[in-house]
């Protein structure tokens, strides 16, 4: 659709992709929907998932930190062992495969040419592949065995924001599929909460003027960012790093909770920026503690909580979700901030400096 490819009144891409996400999490349950409103996944894919004894996540970039948050909901949900990989590393760090493994790429493009190295290496193991893509008919499509489509829509910023997000769906519904035909059920109904989801994501688009204030207050200036959090929050907080360095050149890293004390708490000076996430009740009080660290050494605080976690000074309180499935949530603040940053700085948004939206070199 042509409607699709054009900026309309944004400014700029990023943000307009940024607002498509509950629409786009709406079609993701639309597509993968039964007539009683369950979900449904090819079943030649789910007897793959079913029948392998390790699963593989193969990708790069901002797909690589959407397989971290897969492998939750595939152990959690279908109890299969997952693994995942960086596609440039995976070549020369070959681990041992199980009997019957299976390997998911994950990416946005399908074009990739580091993740395409490792499906031809794998394909011919003698390996079946499943891409999880954007783009129907792209190289990592065509040859993988099966194929799961994201249908986010063309993302043409170089920063990808709806692609993750929709892979966060379409991976929570191969999980929950496939742990339906191993006869275990959630304890949630997933199509109910990804619709909870795609309003919780209308709410935070309509809090734009909080995400560019904490950008301001946070981000205007600094040299440098860390975002920390533990358990997926972990996981959330290396994709608001990405989205931060890759559009506003500050420098940006991710870290968990748990680590900081291990080095990274040596680069914390007076000022110094932190965006902690706390969404998970299990850290909640782990994390707390991590930023009461950082704090005696200086650094000034962001803290995202959810509601039902929030504490006087947090600084935004997310919608509450089921717990699992808060990435989805959690990033859509992280790329808003982000965004504001770059755009305060005078960046590129669209098109960042020494940037490709698809990388088709190894
Ligand atoms: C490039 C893009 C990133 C993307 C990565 C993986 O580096 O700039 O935004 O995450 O490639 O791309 P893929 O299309 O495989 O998801």
């Amino acid at each position: 659709d042509a409607s699709d490819i054009e900026k309309g009144t944004y400014p700029h891409y990023m943000l307009k992709e940024i607002d498509e996400q509950p629409v786009v999490i709406r079609r993701i349950v639309e597509k993968y929907r039964t007539e009683n409103g369950g979900l449904t996944v090819d079943k030649e894919i789910i007897d793959a998932v079913n029948s392998s004894d390790r699963i593989y996540i193969i990708a790069a970039g901002t797909s690589y930190h959407a397989g971290l948050v897969g492998k939750q909901f595939i152990e959690g949900w279908a109890k299969i062992p997952v693994e995942v990989h960086i596609a440039s590393e995976f070549s020369y760090n070959m681990p041992l495969l199980s009997a019957k493994p299976l390997f998911i790429f994950i990416s946005q493009s399908g074009e990739t040419a580091d993740s395409r190295a490792v499906l031809v290496q794998i394909k011919e193991l003698g390996h079946k592949a499943l891409t999880i893509t954007n783009v129907p008919g792209s190289t990592l499509s065509r040859e993988a065995d099966f194929t799961m489509l994201l249908h986010a829509g063309p993302e043409i910023a170089v920063a990808s924001t709806k692609a993750y997000t929709a892979q966060l769906a379409v991976l929570s519904i191969l999980a929950a599929v496939a742990a339906n035909g191993k006869g275990q059920s959630l304890e949630f109904d997933l199509t109910k909460e990804l619709g909870i989801i795609a309003n919780a994501m209308d709410v935070l688009c309509g809090q734009k003027e909080e995400m560019e204030a904490i950008a301001t207050e946070y981000l205007s200036t600094t040299r440098n960012a860390f975002f920390i959090g533990r358990s997926v929050d972990y996981y959330v907080g290396l994709e608001g790093a990405l989205k931060l360095k890759e559009i506003s050149y500050i420098q940006a890293e991710g870290f968990a909770g748990g680590e900081l004390k291990h080095g990274t708490i040596a680069l914390i000076e007076n000022g110094t920026p932190i965006i902690a996430l706390s969404t998970q009740e299990h850290v909640n009080l782990s994390i707390r503690g991590n930023v009461k660290e950082v704090v005696a050494r200086g650094a000034n605080p962001c803290i995202i909580s959810m509601k039902g976690l929030e504490e006087e000074d947090d600084r935004f309180v997310l919608p509450s979700i089921q717990a699992e499935l808060a990435p989805l949530v959690a990033v859509v603040p992280l790329q808003l901030i982000s965004y504001y940053a770059a755009l305060h700085r005078g960046c590129d948004v669209d098109k960042p400096r020494n940037l490709a939206k698809s990388v088709t070199v190894e």
